[in-house]
C-alpha cells in the first residue's frame, strides 16, 4: 500500500511546479503582449494640431475632399450629429440608403425617399453627394433570389442602374458602380467573385455597369470599389494585384471608369504595414488615368489595450501614418470616414470587443468630442500636398 502522506506530498509538489510553470507561462504571455502593444504606442507622439479650422476645410485648402458615410435615421433623429456632420463634412455618402434592399422593396418598385433625403441635406449645408453602390452582391431584396434569373438578369441590372443614376444625373459627384467584385481566395484565374451577377451575366456585367451609369449621368466620377488593399500581406498583396489586372482590363476596353474606390477598414492591430508597396500601387493606379478615393476609412479596435487613452493614441497613428502616405500620391482626391461618430459605427456589431468596451474607431467619440484621430486627420491634410 503506498504512504499515504508522500503521495500527497509529491501531489503537492508537482502542482506547486505545475503553477509556477503556468505563472512563468502567463508572466512571459503578458510580457509578450505588453512589448507588443507598446511596439504599437508611442505615448510621447505629439498630434498637436494649429486651430480650429474643420476637416472639410483643412482638406479642401490642399484641393481634397473630405467627409464620412451617415445613415438617414440618425441626421434626423440626432440633430447634434447632424450639426457635427454638416461642419465637418464636405462631402456625404449614404451608408444603407442607396442599396438594393433599401431601394428596391419590389420588383416594380423603386423608394427613394430616403436617399433623396440626404440628398437634401447634402444641398442644404452646401455638400457634395456621393452614391454607394450600384452594383453589390450583398443587400439584394428578398425578392431577388426568386425572381432574378439568368434570363432576365440583364434586364435588371440596366434597368437599376439607368432608373437610380438617372434619377440623381448631374447632382452626384461620383457613383460606386460596382462594389467588391475581387475575391482571390475564390481561385478563378480572373480574380472574380462569384455571385450572382457573374453567375448570371459572367464577367461582363462589370463593364456593362459602367457603361450603363456613364450613358445615364455622364458628370459622374464612375468608381470601382473594393477593401482589403492596404496591408503588406499575402492576401492584401493577391487582392491589389487582381484589382489591378480588373482595372486594367476594363481601361484597355475603353469602359467609362474613372477611379478606384479604396475601403480602408484598418486595423489598429496590425504591424504589416508597409508605405512603398502602398505607394507602387497608387502609383500603378494613377499610371492607368485613374483617381483614388479613400471610401470607407475607419480603425477597428478590437484587440488593442483597454485604456481609451492608449487606444486613441494607436488608432491616431493609424490614421496619420496611412493618409500621409496616401495623400502623397496626388491622384487621391477625396477621404470618406465610414461614420464620424464612436456614437453609431457598424464595427460596435462586426468587430466588437471581447471586454464589451465600447468601440472606438472615428474620429468623434460617442459623446461628439473630437478625439485624437481628427488631430491624426487635420494633420495629414495640414501637411498634404496641395493638388
Ligand atoms: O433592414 C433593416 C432595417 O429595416 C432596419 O430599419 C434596421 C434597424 O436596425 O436594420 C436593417 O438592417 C441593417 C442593414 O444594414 C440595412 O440595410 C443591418 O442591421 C445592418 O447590419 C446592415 O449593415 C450595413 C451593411 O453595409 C449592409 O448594408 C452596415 O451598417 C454598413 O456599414 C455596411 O457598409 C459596408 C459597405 O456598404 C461596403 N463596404 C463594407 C461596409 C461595412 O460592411
Amino acid at each position: 500500500m503506498p504512504n499515504r502522506r508522500l503521495v500527497s506530498r509529491r501531489r503537492a509538489l508537482w502542482l506547486g511546479l505545475a503553477s509556477l510553470t503556468s505563472i512563468g507561462a502567463i508572466a512571459t504571455a503578458r510580457a509578450g503582449y505588453q512589448s507588443y502593444y507598446q511596439s504599437l504606442d508611442n505615448p510621447k507622439r505629439d498630434f498637436k494640431v494649429t486651430g480650429y479650422a474643420p476637416l472639410k476645410k483643412r482638406a479642401e485648402a490642399k484641393g481634397i475632399i473630405f467627409g464620412s458615410a451617415i445613415r438617414q435615421d440618425l441626421l434626423v433623429s440626432d440633430s447634434r450629429l447632424a450639426t457635427s456632420f454638416a461642419q465637418q463634412c464636405g462631402i456625404l455618402v449614404p451608408e444603407w440608403e442607396l442599396k438594393w434592399n433599401i431601394l428596391r422593396p419590389a420588383p416594380d418598385k423603386f423608394d427613394f425617399s430616403k436617399a433623396d433625403w440626404l440628398a437634401q441635406f447634402a444641398r442644404t449645408h452646401g455638400m457634395l453627394f456621393r452614391g454607394h453602390t450600384l452594383v453589390w452582391y450583398q443587400v439584394l431584396p428578398k425578392w431577388f433570389n426568386e425572381i432574378v434569373n439568368r434570363q432576365n438578369a440583364e434586364k435588371f441590372l440596366v434597368e437599376h442602374i439607368a432608373t437610380v443614376t438617372k434619377h440623381y444625373a448631374g447632382q452626384m459627384h461620383s457613383w460606386d458602380v460596382v462594389n467588391e467584385a475581387i475575391e482571390p481566395e475564390q481561385r478563378r484565374s480572373d480574380g472574380l467573385r462569384n455571385s450572382p451577377w457573374l453567375e448570371f451575366l459572367g464577367p461582363d456585367y462589370i463593364e456593362l455597369a459602367f457603361r450603363v451609369a456613364a450613358q445615364a449621368d455622364p458628370k459622374a466620377l464612375l468608381v470601382y470599389n473594393d477593401y482589403g488593399l492596404e496591408y503588406d500581406t499575402p492576401t492584401d498583396e493577391a487582392r491589389r494585384t487582381a484589382v489591378l489586372k480588373l482595372l486594367e482590363r476594363l481601361k484597355s476596353r475603353g469602359t467609362p471608369l474613372h477611379a478606384l474606390g479604396i475601403q480602408s477598414h484598418l486595423t489598429g492591430h496590425e504591424t504589416r504595414f508597409n508605405p512603398k508597396k502602398l505607394q507602387n500601387f497608387l502609383a500603378d493606379v494613377a499610371s492607368l488615368g485613374l483617381k483614388i478615393l479613400i471610401t470607407e476609412l475607419d480603425v477597428v479596435d478590437q484587440k488593442l489595450p483597454v485604456d481609451a487613452a492608449v487606444r486613441d493614441r494607436i488608432v491616431a497613428r493609424v490614421y496619420e501614418d496611412f493618409l500621409s502616405v496616401v495623400l502623397d500620391e496626388p491622384a487621391v482626391i477625396a477621404v470618406l470616414t465610414w461614420g464620424l461618430s464612436d456614437r453609431h459605427t457598424w464595427l460596435s456589431n462586426h468587430a466588437p470587443r471581447s471586454d464589451s468596451a465600447s468601440v472606438r474607431p472615428l474620429p468623434f467619440d460617442s459623446n461628439l468630442k473630437s478625439k485624437l484621430a481628427w488631430n491624426a486627420m487635420a494633420r495629414a491634410f495640414d501637411n498634404a500636398r496641395k493638388r
